[in-house]
């Protein structure tokens, strides 16, 4: 079966708590659960990782391809408007990356306009919350099923 692999980023696993007006009262866990729904409805198996590190979220880029995923949807959270490093593992992995936001990161802090990601992602998702990753879902399955 076809497999996607979930990144989420720093700080995410606080979802629920962390600054609800802004993300939500969703848990990562309720939004896991979700997309594990989704998942069997599209018929593909997920891989699901949060970390707090970059450099765990740059080997789960690294090992995508050998563990047989098809594409992944990324939140890197405040990785993205930093990190050189992770947007250079997203080019390395070789696989179509969905970046999402839960939050509409464009109506934010200036900072949050730039993301490192967004150039080498397939394309980006952001301001519908916890549905941000049903339609990253969506959209690394109708750009993998279609190639
Ligand atoms: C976020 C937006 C980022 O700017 C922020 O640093 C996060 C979460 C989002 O999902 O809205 O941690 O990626």
């Amino acid at each position: 079966m076809d497999r996607v692999l979930i990144l989420h980023g720093p700080n995410l696993n606080l979802l629920g708590t962390r600054e609800p007006s802004i993300y939500g009262t969703d848990t990562l866990e309720s939004i896991n659960t979700m997309l594990s729904q989704e998942a069997i409805r599209h018929g593909v198996d997920l891989s699901i990782l949060q970390s707090n590190h970059e450099g765990v979220l740059i080997d789960a880029l690294q090992n995508a391809a050998s563990e047989r995923s098809i594409g992944v949807v990324l939140n890197a959270a405040g990785f993205t408007h930093t990190s050189v490093a992770l947007r250079d593992a997203v080019v390395a992995c070789g696989l179509p990356v969905i970046e999402v936001h839960v939050s509409n990161v464009a109506a934010r802090e200036p900072f949050r306009h730039v993301s490192l990601i967004a150039p080498v992602a397939v394309g980006q998702i952001a301001g519908f919350g916890a549905d941000s990753y049903r339609l990253g879902l969506d959209a690394v399955l109708a750009v993998t099923r279609r190639r």
